[in-house]
């Protein structure tokens, strides 16, 4: 006869545990630790394991989180804790055996015998008719409070865990929508936030528009700071699936193994860390877009790796043999030369051709003539409203000396002149002194070839008019033909 369970005040402390860890708790994974050790706990438990319906296989119960056991599936826990498993959720309620050897429900007693397992329970977790999963416990030592006037509580605790459990899914679903949503708001008008009427920037305007609708693989080259991460944007949400997620991932500055379990995800138990299974972001971005910046920094097994969902359109999980098939739009950027890259051997030629499907050259900043002006302008209108400061404008100065500069560092630079300029300017204008900048040329001028000057000569005069290249050739004294020459070898 098991004695009359003395107190009920650890039950209640448990119960009010949970139902505090219902408000307070948003992280699942910590959620199910406190879940377990308040079961183990209550009932003094050695072993326990909580078991969660997958969401691609609400069938198959997966063992989310263990203590002293170590099974990954149901199927891998012993015939004796399976059966009651088995028969817990095919009734729906908790079940408790403090005497299994007796017990005539369960009949694999050699495994019992085996493991001398002395009591065992298992409280399906679920709301109404929806099962989330279970927490199963046994004891191999006492009997502790394994007793049949238990189940009421453990009932309690169980349907306050499943709410809890509930709770956070919400939660968690909620801010992955929300985190996407603000994005999506953030971004919705980034084209139109692409400043420039350059003959160069309409080009980029035109390819964008011509591929942003097809599945095709594009490949932004430019120098830092040219803009690639926006018009990278631009072609998501300007596109038909801008309501499907847009996820970009710095590529240069993850360790190789942290940056293949981000791509490709990981099962759990993968390698130490790996505490449950997880999504890489190509299954993420699933039906939208991947933004791989900074891919000219990849190690050769990335290489690989990526070459392999670029030619199959699968994914596979580290630890895991299963391939899952994915939709998703690829987009890359570097600003390294890949094609140098490819000869010195430093990145795989077929990935190369792969990435290199589409590819958008984003001009640096001094090849955009007037746009200089026009992003001045808009950082000054920002950098305005942002500041309260009492600026109006520019000197006519300091135009000309923004259109004369070089601007290694492009938009960015740029962005950062203008800013600073509007927190040190003393008068209503911008002067030079207040842009501050260097007046020698960002290379050195030994490094400039006659053909550079030439080049930014004839994009200045093209910009005047409208690239109209008559005109343009008469304001530079040249003949039609050697311009047409010029641009072609430019390919302007
Ligand atoms: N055409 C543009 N109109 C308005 N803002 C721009 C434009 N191009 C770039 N910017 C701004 O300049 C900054 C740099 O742009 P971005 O980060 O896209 O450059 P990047 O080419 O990705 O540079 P990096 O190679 O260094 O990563 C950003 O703040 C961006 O908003
Ligand atoms: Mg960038």
């Amino acid at each position: 006869m098991p004695e009359p369970l003395q107190e009920f005040s650890d039950p209640l402390v448990a119960l009010s545990t949970i139902s505090e860890s219902i408000n307070t708790l948003y992280d699942i994974d910590e959620l199910l630790k406190k879940i377990l050790d308040i079961a183990l706990r209550t009932v003094n438990a050695q072993r326990g394991v909580i078991l969660m319906s997958e969401h691609d296989d609400p069938a198959e119960l997966k063992v989310r989180l263990s203590h002293n056991l170590d099974s990954n599936t149901i199927s891998a826990l012993a015939p004796f804790s399976r059966s009651i498993v088995e028969a817990a959720l095919a009734s729906g309620e908790t079940l408790i055996t403090y005497n299994p050897e007796d017990d005539t429900r369960f009949t694999a007693s050699t495994s019992i015998a085996n493991q001398k397992i002395v009591a065992a329970a298992c409280l399906p977790l679920r709301i109404k008719t929806r099962r989330l999963g279970a927490i199963y416990m046994d004891s191999t030592e006492t009997r502790g409070k394994f007793r049949p006037e238990m189940e009421p509580f453990l009932n309690a605790f169980a349907h306050q865990s499943a709410i809890a459990l509930e709770n956070a899914q919400m939660y968690e679903q909620l801010r992955t929508e929300n985190r996407r949503l603000r994005h999506a708001l953030a971004n919705t008008s980034e084209f139109k936030e692409i400043i420039g009427t350059s003959q160069p920037m309409k080009h980029v305007f035109d390819v964008v528009r011509s591929v942003m609708d097809t599945p095709a693989t594009v490949l932004l080259l430019g120098e830092s700071g040219t803009g690639k991460e926006l018009v990278a944007r631009a072609l998501h949400y300007n596109s038909r699936i801008k309501d499907k997620p847009y996820i970009a991932l710095f590529c240069g500055s993850l360790p190789e193994s942290l940056l293949e379990s981000e791509l490709f995800g990981h099962k759990q138990g993968a390698f130490t860390g790996a505490t449950h299974d997880k999504k890489g972001l190509f299954e993420e971005a699933d039906g939208g877009t991947i933004f791989l910046d900074e891919i000219g920094d990849i190690s050769p097994k990335i290489q690989t790796l990526l070459l392999r969902v670029l030619q199959e359109r699968e994914v596979r999980r580290i630890g895991e043999t299963k391939v899952r098939k994915i939709e998703v739009r690829v987009v890359a950027a570097t600003n390294k030369d890949l094609q140098e890259e490819v000869k010195a051997g430093q990145f795989r030629e077929d990935l190369f051709y792969r990435l290199n499907v589409i590819t958008i050259a984003v001009p640096a900043l001094r090849h955009r003539g007037n746009d200089i002006v026009l992003l001045a302008q808009h950082f000054l209108d920002r950098a305005v409203g942002k500041s309260n400061r009492p600026i109006r404008g520019f000197s006519s100065e300091a135009i000309e000396s923004m259109l004369a500069h070089d601007w290694p560092g492009n938009v960015r630079e740029l962005e950062n002149t203008i800013e600073r300029a509007v927190l040190l300017a003393k008068g209503e204008y911008l002067t030079p002194a207040d842009l501050r900048l260097k007046s020698e040329p960002a290379a050195p001028l030994e490094m400039q070839t006659l053909r550079d000057h030439e080049r930014r000569i004839v994009e200045r005069i093209l910009q005047e008019h409208q690239g109209n290249v008559t005109e343009a050739a008469k304001a530079l004294g040249v003949s039609r033909r050697w311009l047409h020459y010029r641009l072609r070898e430019w390919q302007l």
